[in-house]
C-alpha cells in the first residue's frame, strides 16, 4: 500500500485510502442500510443463515411481549459450535484461533483443533463437578487463554458464564456470585501486571468467604505462587484435567436461540451492579456479523481486539465474534507499558498484526511517551484501527491515525454498551471519517438524539440517544430483576417504544453521531463503566465516613477521574492518613480502578429539599464552572 494514494483530508473529513476500501470484503454501505430499511427481519435472517443452526427458527423476531423480545425463536443453536465444533471440521482445524503471550514474554498459540480439544476438556472438568445446563459459573482470571477456554466450555455445555474483571476485589465478587448464585468459580493462583503478581485467589478467598453460595472453586496455575487450597472446595485444574473424565471430546448441548448464554454485571444508576443477560442465538448472529463488517476480517487477518475478556468488548470481539469468522486473534495478559512503552508496537510487528481495536485511554497512555517508541517498530502490517469505550479526542484520533496508522488506516469508532452485545453506531472501512465520531447506525439500527418529550433534536442540539428498533444482540433483562429491566431502559420513552442508552449525544448537518457523554450516574474510569453508587456505598463502608458523593473530574489520560467528597463521622479527624487508609479501603472493596485520585472532607454535601445529592454543585465547584440553578438546594 502506497502512502500517496491516501486522499486525507477535506475539511475535517478523513478518507480512507483507496485500496482499503478497494480490497474490503465488505457490503455497500447504503444497500445493505436500505435492505434493513425495507425489511428487518429479513435483513437479520439473512445473516443468521451464515451460521450453522440444529434447526431453523420460526419466526425471526418476536415482539409480542415487548421490550421482552425474542429473536430467532423456535431455533436450536449453540454458540460454541458455531465459534468450534464446526470450524474443528474444516481446513479451518489447522489456523491458529488464538495467538497469546504472557507478560513475562512466555507464549502459546492454539490452532482450532487445539482449542476446540482443550475447550472439550475444560467442559468435561465442569460437568463433573455437576454444572449442567442453566447453572451460573462465575470466573474470575486474569487474560490467559484459560479464561477464554472457560467461557466456551460453560457455553458449549449450556452454563451461564459470569466473568467478572479481575480488576474488581472483594465485594464486588462477592455481590456478583451472590446475585448469580454461582456455586462453581473459576479463578487462577494470579495474574501478572506490571511485573508483580495480582493475587486472584487471595480475592477469591475472601469474596467466597462473604458470598458462601459457591461450593467448588477451580483454580488455574498461573503465577505459581504458594496459595491456599482449602480441601473439599478448591481443586488445582490441571489435577482435574489428568482425569479420565476430562476427555478432549464433549457432546455439544443443544440450546433454544433464547436460552441464557452468559450474565454480565455493569454499573448503573444504584449501587447493585446489573446483570446484563445475553442469548445464544441473537447474539452470535450480531456479533459475527458487525465484526465482518466493521472489520473486514479476513482469513488471512491477525486481529487484536487489546481489551479484557472480563469486559463486554472482550466476550463479543476477543472470544465470540473472532471464533464464529474462523479468525485468529491475540490475547495478551499484561500493561501496554510493560517493561517499556513500546510493548504492544512490539507484538504488532512480531505478530504482523493487521487490525488493532482499542480504547482512548490506553492510546493517550501510550501517546505520552512519544512518538519514538511506536517509529521503532515496524507497523506497516496495520490495515485498520479502532476505537472503543468513550468519546475519543480529536487529538488522540489524530496521533492514532498519523503515529500508528500512517495515515493509511482508518479509524472506527464504534458507539455501543455492555447491553447492546455488539457495534450500535460505527463507520465500515468504506465510510468518510470525522475525528470524534462515530459516524452512523450500523445497518438495521435506527438510532436518534431526542429530547425529553421524544422530539428529534436539531443538529447540533444535545439530546438524549434513544435506539428505536430492535436489534439481534439487544439485552433479554437484567438478571433476576426484570421490573429494573423495563425501568432503566424502555420507560423514559414507553410510548415510542425506544430504548434509553443512558448517554447524550448530538447529531451534526451530516447526519454523523457525536457521543458527549453519559447522562446518569456512571463514570467512565480509562474507560471502565462505574456507578457513582458503587464507588459512594464503598466509601461509606469506612468507618470514618458518614456520607459521601463522588463527581466524574475530565482527565487528559483517563477521561475522567473521581473525586469523592466525605462527611467524616465524629470522632475521627480528618487528615492525610485517613485519606489514604480510605484510598485502601476502596481499592479492596471495589478495585484499583474505582480508588478516587482526590478525597475531601466537607461538613456538608449540597442536596436538593428532598435530600438527593446535587452532583452537578459539586463539580461545578471542582472544575471551576458557574454552579448555575440552586433554586432547588436545600438552604
Ligand atoms: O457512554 C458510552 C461509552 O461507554 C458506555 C458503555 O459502557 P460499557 O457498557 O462499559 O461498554 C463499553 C464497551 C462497549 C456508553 O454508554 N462509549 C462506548 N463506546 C463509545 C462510548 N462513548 C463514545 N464513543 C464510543 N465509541
Amino acid at each position: 500500500m502506497s502512502q500517496e494514494s491516501f486522499a486525507p483530508v477535506t475539511g475535517d473529513w478523513y478518507y480512507p485510502a483507496p485500496e482499503i476500501v478497494r480490497d474490503a470484503n465488505i457490503p455497500d454501505y447504503e444497500a445493505v442500510a436500505q435492505e434493513a430499511q425495507a425489511d428487518l427481519q429479513a435483513f437479520w435472517a439473512k445473516q443468521a443463515e451464515q451460521l450453522d443452526w440444529f434447526k431453523r427458527w420460526d419466526q425471526v423476531m418476536d415482539d409480542s411481549q415487548a421490550p421482552f423480545y425474542k429473536w430467532f425463536v423456535g431455533a436450536q443453536t449453540n454458540i460454541a459450535h458455531n465459534a468450534l465444533d464446526r470450524h474443528a471440521r474444516t481446513w479451518r482445524r489447522n489456523k491458529l484461533a488464538l495467538i497469546w503471550e504472557g507478560e513475562p514474554g512466555d507464549k502459546q498459540t492454539f490452532s482450532y483443533w487445539r482449542l476446540w480439544r482443550e475447550v472439550n476438556k475444560f467442559a468435561n472438568v465442569l460437568k463433573s463437578m455437576g454444572v449442567n445446563k442453566g447453572y451460573r459459573v462465575t470466573i474470575y482470571m486474569g487474560r490467559i487463554p484459560e479464561l477464554v477456554m472457560a467461557m466456551l466450555a460453560c457455553a458449549k455445555i449450556g452454563a451461564v458464564h459470569s466473568v467478572v474483571y479481575g480488576g474488581f476485589s472483594e465485594q464486588a465478587l462477592a455481590d456478583r456470585i451472590e446475585d448469580a448464585q454461582s456455586r462453581v468459580l473459576i479463578t487462577a493462583d494470579g495474574a501478572w501486571l506490571r511485573g508483580n503478581i495480582v493475587p486472584l485467589k487471595e480475592t477469591v478467598d475472601e469474596a467466597v468467604h462473604r458470598s458462601p453460595v459457591v461450593e467448588s472453586v477451580i483454580v488455574v496455575k498461573r503465577t505459581g505462587q504458594e496459595v491456599n487450597m482449602e480441601q473439599g472446595r478448591d481443586y488445582w485444574y490441571h489435577d482435574l484435567a489428568n482425569l479420565p473424565i476430562a476427555s478432549p471430546i464433549c457432546e455439544t448441548e443443544v440450546m433454544d436461540a433464547e436460552d441464557p448464554l452468559f450474565i454480565l454485571y455493569t454499573s448503573g444508576t444504584t449501587g447493585k451492579p446489573k446483570g446484563i443477560l445475553h442469548t445464544h442465538g441473537g447474539y452470535q448472529v450480531y456479533t459475527s456479523t458487525t465484526l465482518s463488517w466493521v472489520f473486514d476480517i479476513k482469513d488471512h487477518d491477525r486481529w487484536w481486539c487489546a481489551a479484557d475478556p472480563g469486559w463486554i468488548t472482550g466476550h463479543s470481539y476477543i472470544v465470540y465474534g473472532p471464533l464464529i469468522l474462523g479468525a485468529t486473534g491475540l490475547l495478551y495478559e499484561g500493561a501496554p507499558n510493560y517493561p517499556y512503552p513500546n510493548r504492544w508496537w512490539k507484538m504488532i510487528e512480531d505478530y504482523g498484526v493487521t487490525i488493532l481495536y482499542t480504547a482512548p485511554t490506553a492510546i493517550r497512555g501510550l501517546m505520552r511517551f512519544g512518538d519514538a517508541w511506536p517509529n521503532r517498530h515496524d507497523l506497516s502490517s496495520l490495515r485498520l484501527l479502532g476505537s472503543v469505550g468513550e468519546p475519543i479526542n480529536p487529538e488522540a484520533w489524530r496521533w492514532f491515525h498519523r503515529v500508528i496508522g500512517k495515515e493509511r488506516c482508518p479509524i472506527m469508532d464504534t458507539w455501543w454498551q455492555t447491553e447492546t452485545g455488539g457495534f450500535m453506531i460505527t463507520p465500515l472501512p468504506s465510510v468518510g471519517l470525522k475525528p470524534g465520531s462515530a459516524t452512523r447506525p450500523f445497518p438495521g439500527v435506527e438510532v436518534d438524539v431526542v429530547d425529553e418529550h421524544g422530539e428529534s433534536c436539531a443538529p447540533g442540539i444535545d439530546g438524549n440517544l434513544v435506539i428505536k428498533t430492535p436489534w439481534p444482540s439487544m439485552l433479554r433483562t437484567i438478571y433476576g430483576d426484570p421490573d429494573r429491566f423495563v425501568n432503566q431502559y424502555w420507560t423514559a420513552y414507553k410510548e415510542q417504544g425506544w430504548y434509553l442508552t443512558g448517554d447524550s449525544a448530538r447529531k451534526d448537518e451530516d447526519g454523523y453521531l457525536w457521543i458527549i457523554g453519559r447522562n446518569d450516574d456512571v463514570i467512565k474510569v480509562s474507560g471502565y463503566r462505574l456507578g457513582t453508587a458503587e464507588v459512594e456505598s464503598g466509601l461509606v463502608s469506612h468507618p470514618a465516613v458518614a456520607e459521601a458523593a463522588v463527581i466524574a473530574v475530565p482527565d487528559e489520560v483517563r477521561g475522567n477521574v473521581i473525586y469523592a467528597y466525605c462527611i467524616p463521622r465524629t470522632g475521627f479527624a480528618p487528615n492525610d492518613q485517613l485519606i489514604d487508609e480510605i484510598k485502601q479501603h476502596i481499592r479492596h472493596e471495589v478495585g484499583p480502578i474505582a480508588v478516587p485520585s482526590k478525597i475531601e472532607f466537607t461538613e456538608t454535601l449540597p442536596k436538593t429539599r428532598s435530600g438527593k445529592i446535587m452532583r452537578r454543585v459539586l463539580k461545578a465547584r471542582a472544575t471551576g464552572q458557574p454552579e448555575g440553578d440552586l433554586s432547588t438546594l436545600e438552604e
